[in-house]
């Protein structure tokens, strides 16, 4: 059996890393012909040839290559170098690019994750090619049609053969559009296989080293002094937050007028909000607040360490609203909505919803400052989803 994964942005190789690392267990426990009579065909036919292929939507290398690295996924069999551009010109050329490889390699199964510009441009492509598809971390849903990656999510799962889906609201979401049952398969979150093939490294580092080692700017903060003990650890990327003045710079007020006036708050900047920041003139103001503390986008296992002892988390990161529900992290996620319920309060995890209307964030954030940690795991988050995955594939 011969499978194709893509990959293209940052929060898939948190996906892929496990799924390949199955594969390899997989191929390993397979019984191999020992008499050279036995047809190949019969014996073993369940071995996976796999190839990986990154679309190259995200190429920076603290965006990309130190996640392999870190996760120990294999160089990319393929790299199509696409880059960055307008979501037409990513997934157009993402598509163009994928269709020789397709073409070409002719695999049986194209397996994509997530909800990025490269899991819809292949999923597509495979499609019109007539190659089956299987979506890890299918039926996630907001429900917010002007949400690039819900456009991506309603697209993907529709044409997918195999939907594997990370909890049992995303199978309600694809039952409810009519997806066939046969092809729902609730096999768990991938992403909590690598966090907790991880945690344990990750519990090793120093916060501070972490911090002196990816300061975008060397400044002097509080926390140069000694132990940093509480931290406020935050993360902002979105179109919907980052994009419009009128809505980052209030948000940028409250961090530095009252947040970091409470407690540093450790920044690792995605380049979108960077160059946000840059555009609007924000930048002096942050750059001068001096406990509001940019870093270079992290590692995964650095990020891990940092999510393990901060006093809360601010995010809009989908990822980092489940990993908070594992580690217990009280979390203000900067969105009104969300594809994944499970991780919010009323659903037992650790995450509130916030928008990004600084009266409500003012609140919560006050609210959420006096509770504590409490980890939670939801069903089948238990590290062990990759292997589901392979079976539902090696039996479909
Ligand atoms: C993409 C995903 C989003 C995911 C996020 C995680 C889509 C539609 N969006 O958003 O779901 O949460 O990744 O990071 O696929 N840039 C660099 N270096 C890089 C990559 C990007 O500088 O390695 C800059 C470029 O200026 C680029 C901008 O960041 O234009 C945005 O990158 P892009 O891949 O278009 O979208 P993200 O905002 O990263």
């Amino acid at each position: 059996m011969k499978i194709i994964s893509v990959v293209g942005a940052r929060p898939n190789f948190m996906k892929i890393a496990p799924f390949i690392h199955a594969i390899d267990n997989h191929n390993s426990q397979q019984v191999y012909p020992s008499k050279p009579q036995l047809s190949v065909e019969t014996t073993n036919n369940k071995h996976i040839n796999h190839l990986l292929v990154h679309t190259g939507q995200h190429y920076d290398d603290k965006m990309s290559k130190a996640f392999f690295r870190a996760l120990n996924i294999p160089d990319a069999d393929i790299n199509l170098g696409i880059g960055s551009g307008t979501h037409a010109e990513q997934v157009g050329n993402t598509m163009i690019a994928l269709e020789k490889v397709f073409e070409g390699e002719k695999p049986d199964w194209v397996i994509v994750v997530g909800d990025v510009n490269a899991t819809l441009a292949a999923s597509v492509t495979a499609k019109k090619l007539h190659i089956k598809v299987c979506h890890i971390e299918a039926g996630l849903r907001s429900g917010d049609i002007k949400m690039p990656e819900e456009i991506n999510r309603l697209v993907t799962d529709r044409l997918s053969d195999l939907l594997l889906t990370p909890d049992t609201i995303s199978v309600d979401n694809l039952l409810k559009e009519g997806t066939p049952k046969e092809r729902i398969k609730f096999v768990g979150n991938i992403m909590i296989d690598t966090l907790e093939t991880n945690r344990e490294k990750a519990s090793t580092l120093s916060i501070e080293k972490i911090i002196q080692d990816n300061l975008l700017i060397n400044k002097p903060f509080k926390g140069n002094a000694g132990l940093v003990k509480a931290y406020a650890l935050m993360t902002l990327h979105r179109p919907s937050n980052v994009d419009k003045k009128e809505v980052f710079g209030p948000i940028i007020n409250f961090l530095i007028d009252e947040v970091a006036a409470d407690m540093p708050i450790l920044w690792p900047i995605h380049p979108r909000a960077k160059k946000q920041l840059g555009k609007f003139r924000l930048w002096d103001k942050v750059v001068n607040t001096e406990n509001l503390i940019l870093l270079n986008p992290l590692g995964y296992h650095e990020m891990l360490r940092l999510n393990m002892d901060a006093t809360i988390m601010l995010t809009d990161s989908g990822g980092l609203q489940e990993e908070c529900t594992i580690l217990g992290t009280p979390c203000l996620t900067l969105r009104w909505n969300t594809e994944r319920p499970v991780t919010l309060r009323e659903y037992g995890g650790a995450s509130i919803l916030v928008g990004n209307n600084v009266e409500r964030i003012r609140k919560e954030y006050h609210e959420t400052l006096k509770l504590d940690k409490k980890p939670v795991r939801p069903e089948l988050w238990d590290g062990h989803t990759a292997g589901r995955c392979v079976e539902e594939i090696v039996n479909s």
